[in-house]
């Protein structure tokens, strides 16, 4: 959602703390806005509708303002709409006109998150004499923390403590005080942010990538704490106001891998990297030939004794998990639901400590997976998330961790995030089958040695992204796209749908092919495109057979499929062949066209790949 950072130290802020929000610009980009103080003057705020160039713009780059401490957000709009009032940062006084200025108020702040009981802290406030300029949650927040302030005398720790008491909601916080010059308050609530500092300067973000350019040595500050933050110095304080330590993390990151790096989008070089990001997390599990998940602390024992697993996630991870149902069911012969993280934290499903329960998140962070693992704690099951991000929430809160190691992920839609979650997956199946005795040791590692060969087979399939490109330019002008599969094509159509539509605005949708003429197929008209995945054996005729049904229906007809199934050249208008591996694993292969496709349409399009209209990377709101 919302992107936040701060600076203070001895260099000049603003052009820090904009070269932070750069690479934040993903999280939210609908208005933009800075906080910066020079010394004991007062904090002066200049905010920017639309993307943060024109942020930039207004202020030269950062250099027309002047001052070493600071703070920034990108936006992306909760409440109220993405006006340049409702705009961060926001001020605990009133405000006029645009909302940049000169702060005279005592507190400034910038927020990430949703306050759900915004309305009736609104009345409290009124009722204590407050106005409200804007429409949002966050001038409530800290408003809220002014009034603590001012009515008790108490210093910003103990007056954001009051306020987290009294707030419901999910917050990532930074706040400048007046009496505080030089200095930043920090504090969240299921909402990630974390604390650098380096060479006498400190630096906050709600993201690595932010300040990865800068440092690598990190404080994950936990919930319900407040982080008092001065140059080259952070303190740490828990709810009573009492000091307390926490634990340095180093960011392993490689800092280019936040760059583009030649590439054109952030997105077509994320996809470049999946052989990388494919082959790094595949060593990570499996050493000399062996499945190692000993850094995760999951053990065989626990392995053995779970009677059914549900899988949880959002978005291109949830895919991932309707890819991985067919595959740990297919070799584990273990029961597998996946559910959609804001649907299974309100449901009643029965867990027990027999359940494994599988949160997968590229994040970490997204408010409804963190809620869902935290019902399946509650619950007695059994966790484990498979996350990118190290130290994130959901991480640290899972009782067993498996990381991907896809690196830094900047565009919007995922994509080697996507492919390293999905071979961690397929490890985990091999090893749940292995220890259950359903798979002999020469098929544990004839799979083994099969999932080796994943890099090279995708760098074949990257080295025939022209031919993709060429057809994108076809369906460029496409008003629908129909993706469609069985088993586990019908996951892999999911994911092809899902990226097609978010970074196209194609309106596209992923049927299962059998499903189709049970309504979807009275949409089918002339030249409507239909994308079939035709990737397993005992299923892909049968798939043809529904491709057909549309074919007679004026549909025109991609086929997805792999080397050695030519006849499906003789019935459909374009082919992409990919190359073949286990049935098990044809997810990570037939993944990669189908981004490139939607990659290519894109920008054929016209559109901002990295960045599509009203998503954001890390959902950190219900
Ligand atoms: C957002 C992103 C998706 C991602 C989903 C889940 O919607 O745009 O690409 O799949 O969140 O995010 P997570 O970080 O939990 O994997």
């Amino acid at each position: 959602m919302c992107g936040i950072v701060g600076y203070t130290g001895r260099r000049k802020a603003a052009p820090i703390l904009l070269d932070a929000l750069s690479r934040l610009e993903y999280r939210g980009y609908d208005s933009a806005g800075l906080a910066v103080r020079d010394g004991e003057k007062l904090a002066e705020v200049v905010k920017a509708t639309g993307k943060l160039i024109h942020l930039a713009d207004k202020t030269d780059q950062g250099r027309a303002l002047e001052g070493n401490c600071g703070i920034g957000h990108t936006r992306w709009a909760t409440h109220g709409d993405p006006s340049l009032i409702n705009a961060h940062p926001h001020v605990s006084g009133n405000c006029s006109g645009s909302g940049s200025g000169e702060v005279e108020s005592e507190v400034v702040g910038v927020h990430n998150g949703i306050i759900e009981n915004f309305a009736e802290l609104k009345d409290k406030l009124l009722r204590h004499g407050y106005t409200f300029y804007s429409e949002t949650d966050t001038e409530v927040l800290i408003k809220l923390v002014d009034y603590y302030y001012r009515k008790y005398k108490i210093g910003p720790v103990d007056a954001i403590n009051r306020m987290m008491v009294r707030v419901r909601g999910s917050y990532a916080l930074a706040l400048m005080f007046r009496d505080y010059p030089g200095e930043i308050f920090a504090a969240r609530k299921d909402s990630p942010m974390i604390i650098g500092t380096k060479d006498g300067e400190t630096y906050l973000a709600s993201d690595v990538p932010a300040i990865l350019k800068y440092t690598r040595e990190v404080y994950y500050i936990d919930n319900l704490q407040v982080a008092r933050i001065a140059p080259g110095q952070v303190t740490f304080y828990d709810l009573n106001g009492d000091e307390v330590e926490l634990p340095r993390t180093e960011i392993t990151w490689d800092a280019a891998a936040a760059e583009r790096g030649g590439f054109e989008h952030f997105m077509l070089k994320e996809i470049h990297e999946q052989p990388a990001a494919v082959r790094d997390t595949l060593n990570s599990l499996i050493r000399d030939g062996r499945i190692d998940l000993s850094a995760s602390g999951l053990t065989e024992e626990e392995l053995r004794a779970a009677e059914q697993i549900d899988i949880v996630a959002c978005g291109s991870a949830w895919h991932v998990g309707m890819a991985a149902q067919y595959v740990i069911e297919g070799l584990a012969g273990l029961p597998v639901r996946v559910e959609l993280a804001s649907e299974f934290r309100y449901r009643q499903l029965p867990l027990n400590e027999r359940t494994l329960v599988i949160v997968i998140s590229q994040s970490g962070e997204t408010a409804d997976s963190l809620a869902a693992l935290r019902v399946a704690k509650e619950r007695g099951a059994k966790t484990l998330a498979i996350v990118n991000v190290i130290g994130s929430t959901i991480a640290r809160e899972a009782d067993h961790v498996l990381y991907t190691l896809a690196g830094p992920e900047i565009a919007v839609a995922t994509t080697k995030a996507y492919s390293a979650q999905l071979v961690t997956a397929d490890v985990l199946a091999v090893e749940l089958a292995s220890v259950r005795g359903m798979m002999d040791d020469a098929r544990r590692d004839e799979l083994l040695a099969e999932l080796m060969t994943l890099p090279d087979k995708i760098n074949r399939i990257l080295e025939e992204k022209e031919r993709l490109q060429w057809f994108s330019s076809k369906i460029a002008n496409t008003h629908d796209i129909f993706f469609i599969g069985r088993g586990l094509d019908y996951a892999i159509s999911l994911e092809g749908s899902l990226k097609m539509k978010e970074i196209s605005y194609i309106h596209s949708e992923a049927y299962a092919a059998g499903e189709l003429k049970h309504g979807t197929i009275s949409l089918i008209e002339n030249n409507t495109l239909v994308i079939g995945v035709l990737t397993q054996n005992d299923l892909y005729e049968k798939t043809l057979s529904n491709m057909m049904e549309c074919k007679s229906r004026g549909a025109y007809l991609m086929g997805l499929t792999t080397n050695g199934h030519f006849s499906v050249e003789d019935s459909v208008n374009f082919t992409v062949y990919i190359p073949k591996t286990d049935g098990f694993f044809m997810a990570s292969l037939a993944v990669i066209p189908l981004q490139l496709l939607a990659y290519y349409t894109s920008v054929n399009r016209g559109l901002d790949v990295d960045k599509p209209r009203n998503l954001a990377k890390s959902v950190t709101v219900e």
